[in-house]
């Protein structure tokens, strides 16, 4: 029997009364040894000349990649002495990597607090409180050097509870628990054979760590990033997109771009379409990163030849963005999917052309100019967009409106000169380019103009006038 100050997913702690059976000494062993499925059903795949295989992170205990740093993380401290038996792990983190740690710190008896903004879905709270974990909530609406923030309290509490912060971004040991297991397994699995390997970056501990085991290997296997439009890692300029986990907007630690043969930026539309096609044909359930690193292999797949093998990392399982990937209401909203025949776009499509490219104003022009624009252009609003087109829907922070801007003005004529982030007012109201047009009715009851979205992204403003003239038209045949 094991000794008693032997903790799980430790070599001495062996039981001899489990010898010659398959029960796993901890939760801790089932970490990584992760399958790999060849995918097959999809017709784009079907017709592929090379083998493309899914190695599937959603067995991990945890449901995720992230199960494998946690752990390598966390031995890590304990190894060096950061993390002293009965210590305390503080992360800012609402997503994968604290289910890892979690699950981690429940078996070796560490107390795990993970700090997160009020912007977290409930659910996120619930599942890290489900493992045992201590959750501080901190508001997002306000500065980063506020000391109510989450990175200000993350700190604090690190300090307050002599804590260790494992800290993903910065943490050697990310890539190398991927360098120690998923790299080895892909090797095993393939026999050796595989060619390609395309995973999402956000970290970039999986896609580095691989890298660095199968590149010594054999140097002639292609790594591919498979990254958001918007993200850095593709030459974005960090500007906001929808999939989640991967992309960011700084170079992590372990980025190590020798490593990388290819970059592939993918769009969120093609993510999300991705995610959910797959999901449907091939009966793998995969979340919106998982379906960019799909579509990005499906690109490098089509150009291999009949004897590669191109292996996809899948990350994590589609049940965590049920609300999102796999809602239609809101793959609809964001212009993702279209409900009908007769919706929302039919109505941009009997507008003048002048109208095809979207009017906005930026949030430091003036009100002069704001109202020029409306004017010139015949338009009683405009969205407030920051940057320039093709623009995020994150990146509308407002919206002017011709009638509060006068009485604005009316009452202090200066404003005239002032910015239009200081005097706009909430967003348009968005409905998506494919959503029926008897929901934009309904909203245009209350609203005077709707933010059209199409793929993610503002396409136009709809007004009153916009679909009075498109009955007409109807009406007149
Ligand atoms: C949800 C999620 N988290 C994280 C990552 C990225 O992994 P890493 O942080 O190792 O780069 C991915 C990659 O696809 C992901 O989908």
């Amino acid at each position: 029997m094991a000794a008693a100050d032997v903790r799980p997913g430790e070599p001495a702690d062996l039981d001899p009364r489990l010898e010659g059976t398959h029960i796993a000494n901890s939760v801790i062993d089932l970490i990584g040894h992760t399958p790999l499925v060849r995918m097959r059903r999809t017709m784009e795949i079907e017709q592929l000349p090379s083998v493309l295989a899914m190695k599937m992170e959603t067995t991990n205990p945890g449901g995720s990649a992230k199960d494998r740093p946690a752990l390598e993380m966390i031995l890590a401290a304990e190894r060096e002495g950061l993390l002293k038996p009965g210590g305390t792990i503080v992360e800012p983190t609402s997503g994968n990597t604290g289910v890892g740690l979690a699950i981690v710190a429940a078996q070796r008896g560490y107390r795990c607090v993970f700090v997160m903004t009020d912007k977290v879905a409930p659910e996120k709270i619930s599942l890290l409180k489900a493992y045992g974990a201590e959750v501080v909530v901190c508001p997002v609406a306000v500065e980063p050097d506020d000391p109510q923030s989450y990175y200000k309290v993350a700190e604090r509490l690190t300090h307050e509870l002599e804590a260790f912060r494992p800290n993903q971004y910065a943490n050697p040991h990310n890539p190398v628990a991927h360098v120690k297991t998923t790299g080895p397994e892909l090797w095993e699995q393939t026999a050796g054979r595989i060619t390609h390997f395309v995973a999402g970056a956000g970290t970039c501990g999986s896609i580095t760590g691989v890298a660095r085991y199968l590149k010594e290997k054999n140097p002639d296997i292609q790594i591919v990033a498979a990254d958001p439009e918007g993200s850095v890692f593709s030459g974005g300029s960090g500007r906001p997109y929808l999939v989640e986990g991967v992309g960011e907007d700084f170079f992590p630690a372990a980025w190590e771009p020798d490593l990388y043969d290819r970059i592939i930026p993918i769009s969120d539309e093609e993510s999300f379409l991705t995610a959910r096609r797959i999901s449907e044909t091939e009966g793998i359930l995969i979340g919106g990163s998982g379906g960019m690193a799909v579509a990005a292999a499906i690109q490098v797949a089509k150009e291999a030849g009949p004897d590669d093998i191109v292996v996809v990392f899948n990350p994590d399982s589609g049940r965590g963005y049920l609300s999102r990937v796999f809602d239609d209401e809101w793959m609809a909203n964001f212009g993702f999917i279209r409900e009908c025949d007769q919706c929302v776009g039919a109505v941009l499509d009997t507008r003048s052309p002048t109208l095809d490219s979207l009017l906005y104003v930026n949030p430091a022009e003036t009100v002069r100019v704001a109202i020029e624009r409306m004017r010139s252009n015949g338009v009683s609003q405009l969205p407030v967009c920051k940057n320039t087109p093709p623009f995020a829907a994150a990146e509308v922070s407002g919206a002017v409106d011709e009638l509060e801007l006068m009485e604005s003005i009316y009452r202090d004529p200066s404003l005239m000169e002032t910015t239009v982030e200081k005097v706009m007012g909430p967003k348009l109201p968005t409905v998506g380019v494919g959503q029926k047009l008897e929901l934009a009715v309904r909203m245009l009851e209350t609203a005077p103009a709707l933010l059209v979205l199409s793929g993610g992204r503002p396409l136009s403003v709809l007004t009153r006038s916009d679909v009075l003239s498109y009955f007409e038209a109807v009406a007149d045949g």
